[in-house]
Order: C-alpha cells, then sequence, then structure tokens
C-alpha cells in the first residue's frame, strides 16, 4: 500500500493562563536588596511579580493553564496526542514536568516531554508541535510555556532578583486542511557562544571516591546589559525573516508579543520596525519575567480581553539563555471567549 504524505495545516483552538496567587510588590524587594521602586519601574517596566509560596508547584499551574486551554477548545483530553512543557525550572530533575500535567489533565493517551529554552522555551515548543501536526503524526498537541524563576534566584543579586515572576501559559494546536493553515512562518536559531551571559547552573555532587568538582552557583547568571544589546539586535531580524519567510510585511502584523523581559526592549522594537505601540501587548509590569511562560500569558490575555479575535495575525518572539531566539507568525484561529476576573487574575 502507497502512503500518502500529504501535508497538513495547524491552527490553534485553545489558550490558558495561570500565575500563583502571592503578589510580591517593587517596594516589598527593598527589605531584600538595594533597590527602589523608581528603579525597577523606569529600568524594566516592572511593578509586581507573582510567586510561589510553601508547598505550591509549576506543575499546578501547568495543570490549570492547560485545563483553561482544553476547556476553550471544548475538546476531550483523551484525544489529545502529546503535551510538550518548556522550563528551565521544573519541579523535579525527572519525570518530565509533561508527565505531571498529562495526568493532571486526563490526556491520557498522549506522550510528552520537556524543551528546556529558557525563555525561547515556548516559541520553540510551539514550532516544535506545529511540525508533528503537520506531518500527520498527531492531531492535538498541548504547548506549555511554565518557569518558576523565583526559586532560582539569588535574593541578595539585585541585578537579577527583581526582574523575575512565575506563572504558566498553554495553547492546544489541532491539525487542519491545508487550506484552513493558521501557522504562516517561523524561524528559530541558536548561539551557543553565547551561553555564559545567561545561565544557571545545577550543584554538581561527583561519586565521593573521585575528586569533586568546583563549587558553582546554584542561582541565574545573568549579564543585563550584554543579553540586552543581543535581544535588540536578534529580534528585529527574526521578525523581519519571518515576515519575509511567509511574503507579508510590517503592516500586516495585528499585535506582536514579545518575550515580556524589559519594557524597553519592547519599547526599542516597535520604534525600530515601525509598529505603532498600541499593536504591541505588554503585561510585565504584573507579572515581571516570567520565562517561557511570558508569551503565552500575553496571548491569554489579549484572547480574552478581546484584542486578538478569530482571524487576527499574531507575531511571537522570544529570546533569552542559549543564547537563543524564535518567532512564530499564525492566525488567531482559537475561539474568543468572554473575559472574566478570575482569568485576567490567573
Ligand atoms: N536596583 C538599583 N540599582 C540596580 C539594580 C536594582 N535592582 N540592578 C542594578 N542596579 C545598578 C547597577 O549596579 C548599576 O550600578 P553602577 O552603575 O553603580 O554599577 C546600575 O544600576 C546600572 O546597571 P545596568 O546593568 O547598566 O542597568 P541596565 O539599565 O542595563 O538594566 C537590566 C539592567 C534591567 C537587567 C537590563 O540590562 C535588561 O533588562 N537586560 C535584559 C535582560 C533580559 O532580556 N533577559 C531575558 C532573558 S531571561 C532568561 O532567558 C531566563
Amino acid at each position: 500500500m502507497t502512503i500518502q504524505k500529504i501535508l497538513k495545516g495547524v491552527k490553534i483552538i485553545g489558550v490558558g493562563g495561570a500565575v500563583p496567587p502571592t503578589i510580591i510588590m517593587n517596594d516589598a524587594l527593598t527589605q531584600l536588596v538595594d533597590t527602589s521602586d523608581e528603579w525597577i519601574t523606569s529600568r524594566t517596566g516592572i511593578k509586581q511579580r507573582h510567586v510561589l509560596s510553601g508547598d505550591e508547584t509549576l506543575s499546578d499551574l501547568g495543570v490549570q493553564a492547560a485545563k483553561q486551554a482544553v476547556a476553550q477548545a471544548g475538546v476531550d483530553p483523551a484525544t489529545i496526542g502529546m503535551v510538550i512543557v518548556a522550563t528551565t525550572t521544573p519541579d523535579e530533575r525527572y519525570p518530565a514536568m509533561a508527565a505531571r500535567v498529562q495526568t493532571g489533565i486526563g490526556a491520557v493517551n498522549a506522550s510528552g516531554y520537556d524543551i528546556a529554552l529558557a525563555c525561547t522555551g515556548f516559541a520553540a515548543a510551539l514550532i516544535t508541535a506545529e511540525q508533528f501536526l503537520r506531518t500527520g503524526f498527531h492531531q492535538r498537541i498541548l504547548v506549555i510555556g511554565a518557569d518558576a524563576h523565583t526559586r532560582v534566584m539569588d535574593w541578595s543579586d539585585r541585578n537579577t532578583c527583581v526582574l523575575f515572576g512565575d506563572g504558566a501559559g498553554a495553547v492546544l494546536l489541532e491539525s487542519t486542511e491545508l487550506e484552513n493553515d493558521a501557522f504562516l512562518a517561523c524561524d528559530m536559531n541558536l548561539d551557543g557562544a553565547k551561553a555564559n551571559e545567561l545561565h544557571a547552573d545545577h550543584i554538581v555532587n561527583n561519586c565521593p571516591l573521585v575528586p569533586q568538582a568546583s563549587a558553582r552557583s546554584p542561582y541565574v547568571q545573568m549579564n543585563g546589559r550584554e543579553v540586552y544589546k543581543f535581544a535588540v539586535a536578534v529580534v528585529m531580524n527574526s521578525i523581519l525573516r519571518t515576515l519575509e519567510n511567509c511574503q507579508k510585511t510590517i503592516e500586516d502584523i495585528d499585535y506582536l508579543i514579545l518575550h515580556q523581559a524589559n519594557i524597553r526592549i519592547m519599547e526599542s522594537m516597535t520604534e525600530r520596525l515601525g509598529i505603532p505601540p498600541e499593536k504591541m501587548i505588554v503585561n510585565l509590569q504584573r507579572y515581571g519575567n516570567t520565562s517561557a511562560a511570558t508569551i503565552p500569558l500575553a496571548l491569554n490575555e489579549a484572547v480574552l480581553d478581546g484584542r486578538i479575535k478569530t482571524g487576527s495575525t499574531v507575531m511571537i518572539c522570544g529570546f533569552g539563555g542559549g543564547l537563543s531566539w524564535a518567532s512564530s507568525c499564525f492566525k488567531w484561529g482559537g475561539p474568543t471567549v468572554a473575559v472574566t476576573t478570575e482569568q485576567m487574575n490567573g
């Protein structure tokens, strides 16, 4: 029998987001480091962040976000073929967080794994899922971006501890006929030569019978200025390349969702790309940098409040640890649902 290999179209059919209930305002951080609300707001745009507390887990946030996406799509979780979680701060070394989400939402027939690409993780996971759906390998895939960087922070380092928050966002993708394809183009990159500009090491315990490894910091190490320069340099090119790949122009973008790291990076991009600021989705003032979760959390809010509607052309671009960066341009194909305060607040 000849197997017909026909590429499929791909669309998003649901989105969700969740953050922990505890909020830490900028002012509270002055108890820990020599900083101020004025410095944090003017240099980053961040006013507050949500943080995991006590026995709360990142997996629970992932499950909450995933349940919202599945409910919005109105599908049976047993029809999901795969769960991909983008995270570099999972609750456990193993199993993959995908295993916790799979069982937490009842996706009993799904395979799955985690992708570790820091703040680029969600964009990379989305592009990965797109390929499995295009080839017909799976019909439905859940993609989650989730991170809890507040658990890997040196809370005495003012250069990093004021920047991050915790959260999870999810999208459910489905294969469709090629003529209904909503994924227009993408772009994905890695520059490992710059890895040390932004990294968080594991504590290494060698076998006691051999020499121990040199002491390492378990916390996030970031050369903020270099990462800033890198982001401004690569994001614009990645967006332009993605547009070129689908023969679209800047004017065709209805909404731009950049990784929410710093408001100054976003403002610089709107200026250099010539995109009206109202087309940029910004929510980092409320969540800080939630790493792999920033893009799906922002997408979720913009869908819930009605800015992104069926047919809207959305460009996302993630950048961060690796150093890595990735863009994807798609038409919003999911349903638009009325906002509830509970959903907006995660
Ligand atoms: N409060 C007060 N002062 C501070 C603080 C703080 N929280 N942090 C740093 N400073 C001081 C510095 O010590 C420095 O003082 P000095 O001049 O006496 O040495 C001064 O402020 C300026 O420091 P810079 O590092 O030059 O500040 P900058 O304007 O570059 O802002 C920031 C720093 C916000 C980190 C910025 O560089 C940035 O956003 N970089 C990009 C980060 C990013 O995009 N990360 C994304 C990926 S994250 C991931 O992948 C996990």
